[in-house]
């Protein structure tokens, strides 16, 4: 057996690959499902969407691979992370879609969790902040609002899990209930110092336990696919959430080391090692990776709209057809124009956490066109990454070696690079491999397998495809990043 499958189930799409014994990519498959919105700020994923594309990617990339079932050594699972489901233990059957990320539906709930004074307990716990990102209060919603859900839930009558335990619970036919230490890191119920669920929180948020799945290692046994999936029964021993999975794919195992995503959102985590550091500027302290028992702690700066921004140029305001015609309509914007979007379409995440914020322009003139929306809106992500590194810097400066590890769809274009790195004024690493996120699920599969070589060895692997330096000067660089932060206090006083 040569072959492990990744399964990364993201927030647009889910995508399966196949790699060989060395990590490379032999095949893959990726398939766009529906976003649902059926109120102003909820968004929702209908669960047998998830699973279809899930199951019918991963049998075409095999496919693909020119492969038998019986070649795949195991299956590495990476997903979009915080998302809600809760189905029935018995049928299988969601009691609702899945609640994505990005909802703010239980906005009102945080503020009134803040007002009474619960934030630092939470926080000192989960590392986490009152914020409808999390899946703390998306159960709650849950279990609020469908009939009968927390009656059924005190009686122990259903399950509740992340993308990653959903489709663990699918493949395995339901023999296996359980998450790894990076998703359930994000779920608020967690205590991230002690590694179990915290029953006080539970209590706070009305949240039976009995719902919890069990929480295991990143590179650990769960359990076997149903042998009528793929026509055998394929052990799955990798798991961590997309972010976390990119880490280690980015082979960023020593403390100080840092990557950051560019998918929908963009997510820069900093190793910190077996230091939980808790942070005084509004990140995240989160889990990096947890193997043989040992946990990795990361502080991490979410943003919640990147390459969206990009998607918002094309469907939003359709001034481009691909992805890729960005570039070179920021190549053509008016030098004299600093036009300045603050991309606060679903709020602001870190190091802000202001759900209520949404987005502006500023700087117009008769003269800014579609050439100064894209370059403004490729200069945005720049501008909120410094904004992250800012705070991790502050918050754990010394040990940091600023260097960026880059990764995501986005980091395709030179131009949103260079700007990275010139008002970063830090080198910016992108790898051979961009494929981070499942490359780090298929580690972890590996890894548990025996297939892979320890991280150490891993780590050496890791290639470098070009590296970004600084060439904007200092007096430009401050000017403009002060001028973005600016913006961003107009935004929020808005
Ligand atoms: O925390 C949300 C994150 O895991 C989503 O990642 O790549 O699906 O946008 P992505």
């Amino acid at each position: 057996m040569t072959h492990i499958l990744a399964i990364d189930q993201g927030t647009t799409s889910s995508r399966a690959i196949i790699f060989d014994a060395g990590l490379r990519v032999v095949a893959s498959a990726q398939e766009e499902f529906p976003q649902h919105y059926p109120a102003s700020g909820w968004v929702e994923h209908d669960p047998s969407d998830l699973w279809s594309t899930v199951a019918g990617t991963a049998r075409a990339a095999i496919e693909k691979a020119g492969i038998k079932a019986t070649s795949i050594a195991a299956i590495g699972i990476t997903n979009q992370r915080e998302t809600t489901l809760i189905w029935d233990r018995a049928t299988g059957e969601p009691i609702h879609r899945a609640i994505v990320w990005q909802d703010r539906r239980t906005a009102d709930t945080c503020t009134a969790l803040k007002d009474a004074g619960h934030e630092p307990m939470i926080t000192a716990r989960t590392g986490l902040l009152l914020d409808p990102y999390f899946s703390g209060t998306k159960i709650k919603w849950l279990l609020d609002h469908v009939p009968g859900a927390r009656d059924r839930a005190k009686r122990g009558e259903l399950a509740f899990g992340t993308v990653d335990t959903f489709l663990i619970w699918k493949l395995t036919g339901g023999r296996v209930h359980a998450t790894d230490a990076t998703n359930a890191a994000r779920t608020l119920v967690y205590n991230i110092a002690r590694g179990e669920w915290d029953a006080e929180i539970c209590a706070l948020l009305d949240i039976p336990m009995s719902l919890l799945p069990e929480v295991r290692d990143c590179a650990a046994d769960y359990g076997t696919t149903r042998p009528d999936l793929f026509g055998r029964e394929i052990p799955i021993l990798g798991v961590a959430g997309d972010q976390q999975a990119a880490t280690v794919g980015q082979a960023c195992f020593a403390p100080g080391m840092m990557k950051s995503t560019y998918g929908t959102g963009c997510f820069a985590l900093l190793n910190t090692g077996a230091d939980m550091v808790p942070s005084k500027n509004r990140l995240l302290t989160t889990i990096a990776y947890r193997l043989n028992g040992q946990t990795t702690y990361a502080l991490e700066g979410s943003i919640f709209i990147a390459g969206a921004v990009v998607q918002w140029l094309r469907d939003g305001l359709k001034i481009i057809r691909e992805a890729r015609e960005t570039q070179p309509l920021a190549d053509a914007a008016d030098p004299a124009q600093d036009v300045v979007l603050v991309p606060a379409f679903t709020g602001l995440g870190a190091p802000y956490w202001r759900p209520d914020c949404r987005g502006a322009v500023y700087g117009l003139t008769r003269n800014s066109g579609p050439a100064e929306l894209a370059k403004a809106a490729l200069e945005s992500v720049g501008y909120q990454t410094r904004d992250l590194l800012e705070a991790m810097r502050s918050d754990w400066g010394a040990a940091a070696d600023g260097v960026l590890r880059v990764d995501g769809g986005m980091t395709a274009s030179d131009w949103a690079m260079q700007f990275l790195s010139d008002i970063l004024g830090a080198p910016v690493d992108r790898p051979v491999v961009t494929e981070t996120t499942a490359l780090g699920a298929a580690y972890l599969a590996g890894l548990q397998a025996g297939l892979c070589p320890p991280p150490a060895e891993f780590q050496s692997s890791w290639a470098l495809q070009r590296r970004f330096t600084p060439h904007m000067d200092e007096a430009t660089r401050r000017a403009k990043y002060a001028r973005w932060g600016r913006a961003v206090a107009a935004t929020m006083s808005v």
